[in-house]
């Protein structure tokens, strides 16, 4: 398969995409919720998935589709092309703000990340990298991070993060948030992703992610020498839900080393 082909085919997609999404803010959404009152999904998060399903089913038979609305398939395995896909990371910001969301996609190979795409609908931004071929911001290459410390540094990280919780002991993380320049929390890992991948923040890490927040990002984050694994270190297998960290090299190591304690 021609893989240039295959990046200029995503890319159409995912601005048709964004323009519906666009659209789709001057009439009512139908907002539901789903595990809990606060986990929100519209009619424009299933829509916009379904649209994407329809035209890779269409075009590339025999890919897989890992998509958060359920309406791809489900896998067991890695095995071959997949795309997973978030149509809309950040759908309460979506909701309550207009903005600050984005569609996230990763398209793998064997379980290996070869495009990453996330693209802030809002501001027309496209972040997007091939496995090797470097990461960008719209045309504009995305130069390769520099190391920072962890005084100067801002970590993107929720605010679940302070309750105590089962999974990170809660000293490390009190001395984290006194140690570093600042705190940030954006409500859209894909986001987050696309932040640390220009340098906007240093680090971003959550108790809970699935492979379609991440897949995308990860792809553009290791163009630019950032590494992401889950918080034991371990690599990301991209199948099911996992923690999740993502740094430069430096800073992802100190932080595990000094201030991650896991349960
Ligand atoms: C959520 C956002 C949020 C993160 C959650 C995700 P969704 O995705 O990325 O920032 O904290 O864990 O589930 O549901 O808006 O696609
Ligand atoms: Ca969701
Ligand atoms: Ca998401
Ligand atoms: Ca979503």
């Amino acid at each position: 398969m021609e893989l240039q082909q295959l990046d200029r085919y995503a890319k159409a997609l995912i601005k048709e995409a964004g323009r519906k999404i666009r659209h789709s803010l001057t009439y009512e959404l139908v907002i539901e919720s789903k595990a809990d009152a606060n986990d929100l999904v519209t009619n424009m998060d299933k829509e916009i998935e379904q649209f994407f399903i329809e035209h890779i089913r269409k075009d590339y038979v025999g890919h897989a589709i890992l998509g958060e609305e359920g309406f791809g398939d489900d896998l067991l395995s890695l095995n071959g092309y997949v795309w997973m896909l978030d149509p809309i990371d950040g759908t309460m910001n979506f909701i309550h703000q207009q903005r600050n969301f984005a569609i996230s996609l990763g398209i793998f190979k064997d379980g290996i990340g070869v495009f990453g795409y996330i693209y802030d609908v809002m501001n027309d931004e496209l972040y997007s990298a091939q496995k090797g071929h470097g990461a960008y911001l719209n045309d504009e290459p995305i130069p390769v991070l520099e190391s920072t410390t962890i005084s100067k540094a801002i970590i993107g990280m929720n605010a679940s993060w302070v309750v105590p919780n089962r999974h990170i002991e809660n000293e490390g993380l009190i001395r984290l948030v006194k140690d570093v320049r600042g705190i940030r929390s954006y409500g859209s890992a894909a986001l987050e992703l696309a932040y640390v991948s220009t340098g906007r923040i240093d680090a971003y890490m959550s108790m809970r992610l699935s492979p379609w927040d991440v897949a995308g990002g990860v792809v553009i984050a290791e163009e630019v020498g950032a590494v992401a694994t889950n918080l034991k270190g371990q690599p990301l297998k991209f199948l099911g839900q996992d923690t999740f960290i993502v740094a430069r090299k430096s800073l992802h190591d100190s932080l595990l080393a000094n201030y991650i304690t896991l349960k």
